[in-house]
């Protein structure tokens, strides 16, 4: 089939090659002019595993190809996926105006009968929205306009969509269902298919995602719990997430959920739950405690390294999670500006994020190319990062680096025990601190909110 993409992000670029890989022919559109001309090239403006090669092989079979003419674009097309961004307004609302925008653009070149799939992640209601205003322009409404949310996660997002756990389709009128179940004829005995309304699909993706959020913010305050009594968070999660009723995944406490979707998919739901006066409590309270806990944790790295003003921290990892250049709402950003507000000196390397963080931290913070060089003579060290770079970091020699002995691990990636034999004091989320003046057996160290006393072996200035 002939498919179009509006909007060549995260999502656009990832379905449209994943699109192209079934078999189908895509072109891709933004208005983003050099955006276009730098993916004509098969140079990928983001970095996703995987995706250069695929967008290479799928460009070079011809099933693939970028434009910035619209008309150009939806062409003979039988269907056109609007894949553009949807950030947050200052009230949690959702800015629908590249989505407007794109509707426009649309409305003029579509041949009769087109398919409008939205694949953006939406209010409910906005199939509609988009229905009148390409109907408007057009004075007809001789066209479909359907709801495709994507699943996919940044840093896996290939197979996310190759392999997803179910593939939502929304549409109010047959012949829009049956152009998308052709789209996703080849995905089909790979995952399940859920047809419903457009109104029920944009539904479903905030939904999704707003439990997400909630069982992450859940597992942190069980982390937090975790530290107060002296528990350990990854046993506990362990043991209730083999409730099949609960499950296992996205119990793994950390710095606070980040990232371009989750943080603004809150708001929205809780937006249209406050405008629709169908408070959505639960997720208020899940957003005001993510918003808190980078702030949360820099108090705790101040207090428990004890930390003056003047001293140097190194922040390994910036990116929201491991696997992306992203650094949009990341906790580590946050954790970032918080320990320089305190005087804080911080050292950041990341292996992937630093231009995109750099964009945004400019000369608030010193920039390193690698972890050791970050680590050479801070008073302290926080892992906000799940990088695999930073689980194989070589931590004896990361301690003869420091000139303090604090390690903070806020992804609980490393080995205690190992942190321990190198004379290191490690700090994790919801368990006990490993303290390096262990005589023996592992010595835990339970710490709420209070400074560590300080080794005099560690040699601190
Ligand atoms: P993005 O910011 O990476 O990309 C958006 C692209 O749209 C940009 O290249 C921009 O130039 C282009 N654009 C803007 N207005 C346009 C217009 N009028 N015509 C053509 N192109 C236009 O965004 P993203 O991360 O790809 O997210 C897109 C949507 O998908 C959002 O609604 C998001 O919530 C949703 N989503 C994102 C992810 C993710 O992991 N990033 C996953 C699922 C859903
Ligand atoms: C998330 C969803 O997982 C996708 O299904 C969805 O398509 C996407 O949002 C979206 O709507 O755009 P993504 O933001 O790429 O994907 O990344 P996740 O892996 O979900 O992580 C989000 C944040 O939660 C990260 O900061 C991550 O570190 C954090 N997280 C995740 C935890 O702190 N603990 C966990 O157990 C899982």
């Amino acid at each position: 089939m002939k498919l179009a993409m509006i909007g060549a992000g995260y999502v656009g670029l990832t379905t449209g090659a994943c699109l192209a890989e079934l078999g189908h022919h895509v072109v891709v559109f933004d208005i983003a002019r050099d955006r276009v001309a730098q993916l004509r090239r098969a140079a990928l403006p983001i970095f996703e595993p995987g995706l250069d090669r695929l967008v290479h092989k799928t460009l070079s079979s011809g099933r693939l190809s970028f434009t910035d003419c619209i008309k150009q674009a939806i062409e003979n097309v039988q269907a056109v996926f609007i894949a553009v961004g949807t950030p947050s307004l200052d009230d949690g609302d959702i800015d629908l105006s590249q989505i407007d925008a794109a509707a426009h653009l649309i409305a003029a070149n579509l041949d009769p009968q087109t398919v409008i799939v939205i694949k953006s992640t939406v209010a409910v209601g906005t199939a509609g929205r988009v229905r009148e205003i390409v109907a408007e322009k057009r004075g007809k409404a001789d066209f479909f306009v359907a709801s495709n949310p994507e699943f996919l996660r940044e840093g896996s997002a290939i197979s996310d969509f190759m392999r997803p756990d179910r593939i939502v389709l929304g549409y109010d009128d047959e012949q829009a269902g049956d152009v998308l179940d052709a789209i996703y004829a080849p995905l089909a005995g790979v995952a399940p298919v859920c047809r419903t309304s457009t109104a029920d699909a944009e539904l479903t993706k905030h939904t999704a995602n707003a439990f997400l959020a909630m069982k992450i913010c859940f597992a942190n305050q069980v982390a937090d719990l975790c530290e107060a009594v002296g528990g350990d968070v990854n046993a506990v999660m362990e043991a209730v997430g083999r409730d099949s009723r609960i499950g296992r995944s996205f119990l793994n406490p950390g710095p606070g959920y980040g990232g371009s979707c989750f943080p603004k998919d809150t708001r929205a739901f809780a937006h249209t739950g406050r405008s629709k006066n169908a408070p959505q409590s639960l997720i208020e309270s899940v957003i005001a405690t993510n918003v808190e806990r980078p702030a949360r944790l820099s108090r705790r790295i101040l207090s428990q390294a004890g930390l003056m003003r003047g001293d140097a921290v190194a922040l390994l990892g910036v990116a929201f999670k491991a696997n992306t250049d992203d650094v949009r709402e990341s906790p580590s950003m946050e954790i970032a500006r918080e320990l320089t507000k305190a005087g804080i000196r911080v050292h950041v390397h990341d292996p992937q994020a630093m231009p995109n963080a750099r964009r945004v931290l400019g000369h608030e913070v010193d920039w390193f190319d690698n972890p050791m060089d970050a680590l050479s003579g801070v008073d302290a060290a926080v892992v906000a990062t799940e990088w695999d770079d930073y689980r194989r970091l070589d931590l004896r020699r990361a301690a003869e680096c420091m000139c303090g002995r604090h390690l903070f691990d806020f992804r609980n990636l490393l080995d205690p025990a190992k942190a321990r034999h190198a004379g290191l004091v490690y700090h994790s989320i919801g368990r006990a601190t490993v303290n390096f003046k262990s005589d023996g057996a592992q010595r835990a160290v339970w710490s709420r909110g209070g400074v560590l006393p300080f080794p005099a072996a560690a040699g601190r200035p």
